[in-house]
């Protein structure tokens, strides 16, 4: 870590759908209650896209806020990361389409990465590559999704938890030696990877044996084995990165969790035996925003007089793959 060239964290952005389904609205679909649901997640009520809204209407405008947070042009960025893992096409990529919209010059590289839930805590790691190596100088960062879109919504299990979001970050070479990045880790284990499937549909070619199953494109869960894997793996996996920091967890400020679960956020705030001004949640009002819900809980925490700038924090991210990551970083004045 110490021989990489210095990251600044820059600016930071993010964007919701006006759209509100809350707990009682899913009783149209299904039999459930707002007490089962807050009680077992913390989610009173999600966001999600309507009509031709997608993930590049809100990634667009979460990215042109941290543009605008960090003081960067769109001619600045040299690379583009995307980490969403429900884009509204395949190809051209989410970041493709954001450079071109963006105005970002066009030789400058653009590829989304997958990690669901994880992604942003794996952008910030690949960014932290481009940069520590001197291979770029300032880089986009764009975690825009649309579980609404993959979600069964007759699936009571798991159309409860998803909402729709967008964070963005611009990251750059620090330009006072200060590194924002305290600490990083990054894991996954496919062999648990069943917990959490999206199977895409699509047919083998009309000459061949057909597949047994053809995937629906939704999201299908083991909300259980999720739950456990989360409370078993994630708190132990943040005091880790803590301590790679350099620094301890009284010395940090603030935990920003993925948004995935109250209980599950509660569980990583216990083993911090962190208090509750410590611990952003916002979850009661956005539900699981995969990737962006990281970014989202940040800017809103520090809009509503939670988060102070100029401290540190540590973010955590899990979700399919399996994946999960964590990492100590530096909020600057100014940077949303
Ligand atoms: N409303 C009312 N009842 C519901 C319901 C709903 N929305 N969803 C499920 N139930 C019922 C089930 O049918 C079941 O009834 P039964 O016992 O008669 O069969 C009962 O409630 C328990 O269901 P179960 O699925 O075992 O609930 P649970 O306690 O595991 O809670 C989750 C379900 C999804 C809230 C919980 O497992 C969870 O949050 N897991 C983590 C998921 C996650 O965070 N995923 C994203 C990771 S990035």
């Amino acid at each position: 870590m110490t021989n990489l060239r210095p990251m600044k964290i820059a600016g930071i952005g993010y964007c919701v759908p006006k759209t509100v389904i809350t707990n009682d609205d899913l009783k149209k679909l299904y039999e459930t209650s707002d007490e089962w649901i807050y009680t077992r997640t913390g989610i009173k009520e999600r966001r999600v896209v309507s009509g031709n809204e997608t993930a590049i209407d809100l990634g667009l405008e979460a990215a042109q806020k941290a543009l605008n947070k960090s003081g960067f042009e769109p001619k600045d960025i040299d690379c583009i990361i995307s980490a969403a893992s429900v884009p509204p096409q395949l190809y051209p990529t989410l970041s493709c389409t954001l450079q071109d919209k963006l105005g970002i010059p066009g030789q400058v590289p653009a590829f989304d990465l997958t990690a669901a839930c994880t992604g942003l805590i794996y952008a910030l790691q690949v960014a932290r590559g481009f940069i520590g190596a001197g291979i770029y100088k300032t880089i986009l960062i764009v975690a825009s999704d649309n579980n609404s879109k993959i979600t069964d919504w007759t699936d009571r299990g798991t159309s409860i938890l998803f909402g729709d979001g967008a964070g963005a970050m611009i990251v750059t070479e620090s330009d006072d030696g200060i590194d924002d990045v305290l600490s990083i880790n990054i894991s996954a284990d496919g062999s648990i990877g069943q917990m959490i499937q999206t199977n895409m549909p699509g047919q083998c070619c009309p000459l061949v044996e057909p597949a047994d199953e053809i995937g629906t494109g939704k999201i299908i869960m083991n909300g259980k084995d999720v739950y456990k894997f989360a409370v078993t793996t994630v708190p132990a996996y943040v005091e880790e990165c803590i301590s790679k920091s350099g620094m301890t967890s009284e010395e940090i400020d603030y935990l920003i969790p993925h948004q995935a679960n109250q209980r599950i956020i509660e569980a990583i705030q216990n083993r911090l035996k962190y208090s509750d001004d410590k611990v952003i949640s916002n979850i009661k009002y956005y539900g699981n925003t995969s990737a962006a819900s990281i970014p989202i809980a940040l800017v809103e925490g520090v809009e509503q007089g939670k988060i102070k700038l100029g401290s540190t924090a540590v973010l955590c991210g899990f979700g399919a793959g399996m994946t999960w990551g964590a990492a100590v970083v530096r909020l600057r004045e100014g940077i949303c």
